[in-house]
């Protein structure tokens, strides 16, 4: 293993590096299981730009300004740039103002809409703009290539070139040869793949403890700035060839898919054999091998990733010449979730029309404002075929779904929602619907129905107030 001047380990090929020990002045860093004499402390500051303010960009440049380097935040949307320069959030994301707060008051955090010039300053260059499903389920890379065509002329000095945005496998080759096209020296840049894990909703925390950090480089070295950007981190970080961590990305976002798919395909059997899916999840978890996360049976998966990296890892297969049925099926079983639930509501009206459906949480999880793909749009759109009366409660995501359905009847708390209806439907599980007066909604409601898509409430609860209780997989 060689190692630069300034002490840290350059991986020759794929191998892990312990974060921690990359930076701890006793360092000991592991390739593949051997260790190493102690390194040097890294202490050189990095100039970061971060492209792209979304839900990771903005994670990103924030946390990184905290933890010390210097950070500009670029996005072509002034007003989005003006709230964070306020010291606020452009999107809900629990402790992210704070974060974003002290990093400006210490003045590592800056933001701009002159892309060259902050380009022309950084050491580290990410790119983390949208990259939503074209028409044919491939992400649309139009803003990253568009990124790229703005930055090459700025480039004048090394830049590591960083994709964090999720991109199709070969992205980093394309933009390799988009930036060769465009005249820019190939010494002067290293395109690098390093995906992103967080969830949205618990973003900040995913960030500060990742379970791993995955490096993907063509070119010996060419992970270095990252390796020092996340020393601190103590988690294993995987360096890689870039098109393997492009599809790390992709196989790890559809794998957990799957798993939850899995769930909901027995909770079917569950509902018709006297199993518990609760029950059945707990013992299949316990063991170290499958693990109890993301085995939550409910309505199903949804939000701005899993329908789409699901959609971009079918495209993918496709192109390689695979059929990869099995993530077919997952996908299948995830668009059946919402309608079978949805009928056995039915099966207890009688109907839907003309019935007052209370709708708790609209967001495709809880701690979050995202509807995109949540599951609330599908029970939406059923209910309106139906002829339902809708009224909807959800903490944070109500603006957001205002615009798409104006029309509906939307509430300030979860117990007023219930008021007068005829069946509730408990859509995402946010805490605050944890404390639902049980006794109340039954008095309150004109209907006796409790439908609970995410296992989120103990059926003894509800049933001792005089409420019908139905939920999935029991
Ligand atoms: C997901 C991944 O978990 C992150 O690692 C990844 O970085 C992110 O996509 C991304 O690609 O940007 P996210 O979409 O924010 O994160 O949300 P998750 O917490 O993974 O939940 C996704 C969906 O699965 C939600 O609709 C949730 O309700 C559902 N889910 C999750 C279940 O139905 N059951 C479970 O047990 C877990």
């Amino acid at each position: 293993m060689k190692v630069t001047l300034d002490g840290v380990p350059v991986m020759n090929g794929a191998g892990t590096v312990n974060a921690e020990a990359l930076n701890a002045s006793k360092a000991v860093v592991s390739l593949n299981g051997e260790k190493s004499a102690p390194r040097q402390r890294v202490t050189r500051t990095l100039n970061v730009s971060v492209i792209g303010t979304g839900y990771v960009g903005l994670v990103t440049g924030a946390i990184l300004a905290d933890q010390g380097s210097n950070v500009i935040c670029v996005d072509n949307n002034p007003a989005k740039l003006e709230v964070i320069e306020r010291g606020e959030s452009p999107i809900y994301e629990p402790g992210l103002d704070k974060i974003i707060q002290s990093a400006l008051r210490a003045g590592r955090l800056k933001t701009s809409g002159d892309l060259a010039a902050a380009v022309e300053n950084s050491d580290v260059v990410y790119i983390a703009v949208g990259t939503p499903p074209s028409a044919d389920g491939t992400p649309d890379l139009t803003a990253v290539i568009q990124v790229v065509n703005q930055i090459a002329p700025a480039i004048k000095k090394h830049i590591t070139l960083v994709t964090k945005s999720t991109v199709p496998v070969g992205t980093g080759d394309l933009i390799e040869n988009t930036l060769q096209d465009l005249g820019v020296d190939p010494n002067l840049v290293d395109v690098v793949s390093n995906p992103e894990f967080l969830r949205e909703g618990s973003a900040v925390y995913d960030t500060f403890n990742p379970d791993r950090i995955v490096v993907g480089v063509n070119r010996p070295g060419a992970e270095i700035k990252l390796l020092e950007l996340y020393g601190r981190y103590g988690c294993p970080i995987l360096v890689t060839n870039r098109t393997s961590a492009e599809l790390i990305k992709y196989a790890s976002n559809s794998f957990l898919a799957v798993k939850i798919s899995f769930i909901n395909a027995i909770s079917r059997i569950c509902e018709q054999s006297g199993a518990d899916v609760a029950e059945v999840a707990k013992g299949m978890g316990l063991d170290s091998r499958i693990g109890k996360q993301f085995l939550n049976a409910g309505l199903g998966w949804g939000g701005s990733c899993f329908p789409k990296d699901v959609q971009g890892l079918l495209k993918c297969a496709e192109t390689t010449g695979y059929d990869f049925t099995m993530l077919k099926s997952a996908e299948d079983i995830n668009n059946d979730q919402t309608s079978h639930f949805m009928s056995r509501l039915r099966d207890q009206l009688g109907t839907f029309e003309g019935k007052t459906i209370a709708l708790l949480g609209l967001a495709f999880k809880p701690n979050t404002d995202d509807i995109r793909d949540a599951k609330a749009l599908e029970i939406i759109d059923l209910l309106k075929a139906g002829g339902a009366k809708i009224r909807a409660y959800d903490p944070v995501a109500m603006p957001n779904m205002m615009e798409v359905h104006p029309d509906i009847e939307y509430k300030s708390g979860g117990q007023e929602t219930v008021e007068g209806a005829d069946a509730v439907i408990l859509v995402t599980e946010w805490e605050e619907f944890k404390w639902l007066d049980f006794d109340l909604t039954a008095s309150t409601m004109k209907g006796d129905l409790l439908f609970d898509g995410r296992r989120a409430f103990r059926r003894e609860d509800v049933e001792k107030s005089g409420l019908r209780y139905f939920t999935i997989g029991v």
